[in-house]
């Protein structure tokens, strides 16, 4: 089966690019890493992925105009053959032009049950709002935020000593799952859209 080239954007981090990484190495997603791009040079995932020999880039976002430094990221992206983006902890919006560039074919992770808890601090929302219940789900990135159609969630109960911190790492272990199963299902063209839902083809 072909290979799909995989471009993992990161900000900080990485333990979810770890996970992709790990089910790369395994086969159980048909895909490679053709480059890790990170808009914070100093993001700990970027030292983790030159370490594996996993092709990297430092393009610092720092006052740069959105739609300009997306040009340049995606440029970086087709230079290196990438089919499919994987938003990993990128905290950055993205502007029109990196979404047309790649329509349908770029992914998130967001440590809610969406649409609750969009945005920042998600762990924290739950735990302030006191539902019983969050977790985590990808997404296709569209221009809302954190609004895209949603693949795939996985439920984690909120715990009644939880902080953010201690609700944040118990969702985390079910990104590390969660992340590699929906690159699998797109990267095999098991699913489809039917207006904002996404279902199953195979
Ligand atoms: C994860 O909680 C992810 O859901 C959110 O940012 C965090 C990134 O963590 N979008 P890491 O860099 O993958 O460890």
């Amino acid at each position: 089966m072909k290979k799909t080239k995989l471009g993992v954007l990161i900000s900080g981090r990485g333990s979810n690019l770890q996970a992709i990484a790990a089910a790369v190495q395994s086969g159980t997603i048909p895909a490679e890493i053709a480059l890790v791009l990170s808009n914070r040079p100093q993001a700990p995932g970027l030292a983790w992925a030159a370490g594996q020999g996993i092709a990297t880039c430092a393009l610092p976002s720092a006052g740069r105009e959105r739609a300009e430094y997306d040009r340049e990221v995606v440029g970086k992206l087709r230079a290196a053959g990438v089919e499919l983006v994987c938003l990993a902890g990128y905290m950055r919006l993205l502007s029109g032009y990196f979404l047309q560039a790649y329509p349908g074919r770029i992914l998130n992770i967001h440590p809610s049950l969406l649409p609750a808890f969009p945005g920042l601090d998600a762990a924290q929302q739950a735990v302030d709002y006191g539902v019983k219940f969050s977790g985590c789900t990808v997404h296709f990135v569209d221009e809302t935020l954190d609004g895209g159609p949603i693949i795939l969630q996985a439920v984690v109960p909120v715990l009644s000593g939880d902080d953010a911190d201690t609700l944040a790492a118990r969702i985390l272990v079910e990104e590390h799952k969660l992340y590699p199963e929906a690159i699998r299902l797109v990267a095999g063209g098991a699913v489809r859209l039917d207006g904002r839902r996404v279902v199953r083809t195979a």
